[in-house]
């Protein structure tokens, strides 16, 4: 936990702060956001306000995995700086993100202030320009277009920076990770008595599924052989992103690095069927190569279709991997709704990868990937 509020006499307080609250600033002072943000620099100003955005409950709780707060006036142009603390080893991926890769790239970015450590490291403050564009939506083909040009600019420029030993892999060995992590608690929570019989039985099915897609997983690997490695923003849904129409052209923001990592960028370009907020963000496909066949003159629109369908099962890898954390609690069945969605997108993306048929089961009418052949050459990029 931040302590050292010797600092905070120095810094001044935003103008527009009411000169008539002294009691207001020194609860300003004290409030965990401040006190992590005034060790930042000495000359920083004191906001004149701090307003939570997730994670808030009163007080600071140690359990919470994340809280997120604006600082006003201490942005841009008066704007806010939003700090968010999270577990210190995903601030520590977002931090290596910012400082060893962003900040040498020629990017529309939010503006990144720093990170500081929360007490015994266990957690982290980051503190990071705020988006002020409106929500993106999956169901707006402009806010698509932008996603893809931006995600082209990202993906071919940092790929030329040299990756820092310190940023995390996101080859395909992480997904397969999930995909293992994801049967493992699926296996060990079908016992829990809240679940019905078609839980089950879907449940059941999507085991075998699972195991059918490990033993094939060669295959997505080849898919993907010649695909340039980069940064990869690794959880690239509409979440995490908002759209400013006020530039010329309009400009995406985006924020939430945690899942950041180095490797081929399948993840970030995973089309889903039936368009969802947080299972991805649709980026249009066409965009994105007309900003990155520049670069890589060697990608045609084919391979990078094949390199976002398999992105399609590794985020639907994901997915089923935090999805199934719940199926521990009282309330599972209503998870289970959720992971049919992702086994879904999973069937349709191994389809539109050409994948042989090998089992096609009544519940979702998945295909199981073992044995396919894919029926586009991927090439690569
Ligand atoms: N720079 C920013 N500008 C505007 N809003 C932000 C910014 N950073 C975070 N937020 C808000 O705080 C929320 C949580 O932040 P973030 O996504 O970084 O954390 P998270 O714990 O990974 O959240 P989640 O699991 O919900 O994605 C975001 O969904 C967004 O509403
Ligand atoms: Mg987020």
């Amino acid at each position: 936990m931040a302590s050292d509020t010797m600092r905070l006499p120095a810094m001044a307080v935003a103008s527009e702060l009411s000169t008539g609250l002294p009691a207001r600033r020194s609860s300003l002072m004290r409030h965990p956001a401040v006190l992590a943000w005034s060790k930042l620099s000495a000359d920083l100003p004191l906001p004149q306000r701090v307003a939570p955005l997730k994670g808030w409950n009163g007080k600071l709780s140690r359990e919470r995995k994340t809280m997120v707060y604006r600082l006003e006036g201490v942005g841009p142009y008066g704007g806010a700086v939003v700090a968010k603390r999270c577990r210190g080893a995903d601030a520590e991926i977002e931090r290596t993100v910012h400082e060893e890769v962003l900040s040498s790239l020629e990017l529309p970015l939010l503006r990144y202030y720093g990170c500081v450590e929360d007490g015994d490291g266990r957690f982290g403050w980051l503190f990071l320009e705020e988006a002020t564009g409106q929500e993106f939506s999956v169901f707006l083909d402009e806010h698509r277009v932008q996603a893809g040009r931006w995600l082209g600019l990202l993906h071919s420029a940092a790929a030329r920076v040299r990756p820092s030993g310190r940023l995390r892999d996101a080859s395909p060995k992480r997904y397969l990770e999930h995909l293992r992590s994801a049967r493992e608690r699926i296996c060990a929570n079908l016992d829990n008595p809240v679940l019905t019989r078609e839980d089950l039985a879907f449940l059941e099915e999507l085991v075998v599924q699972l195991n059918e897609l490990e033993e094939g997983w060669d295959r997505l690997d080849e898919a993907l052989h010649g695909a340039p490695q980069t940064l990869v923003h690794g959880d690239f849904n509409g979440k995490n992103l908002r759209v400013n129409t006020s530039e010329s052209g309009g400009a995406i923001e985006v924020y939430d690095w945690e899942d950041a990592g180095w490797g081929v960028p399948a993840v970030d370009l995973a089309q889903v069927a039936v368009p969802s907020t947080y299972l991805s963000a649709n980026p249009d496909l066409d965009s994105y190569f007309a900003v990155v066949r520049e670069q890589w003159p060697r990608t045609s629109l084919q391979a990078l279709r094949q390199l976002a369908r398999t992105g399609t099962v590794f985020r639907a890898m994901a997915a089923l991997d935090w999805e199934s954390s719940n199926l521990v609690h009282d309330w599972a069945s209503g998870f289970v709704v959720n992971m049919r969605l992702y086994q879904g997108e999973l069937a349709h993306a191994l389809d539109a990868l050409g994948w042989t048929q090998g089992s096609r089961r009544a519940s979702g009418g998945a295909t199981a990937a073992a044995g396919g052949q894919p029926t586009e050459q991927s090439g690569g990029a």
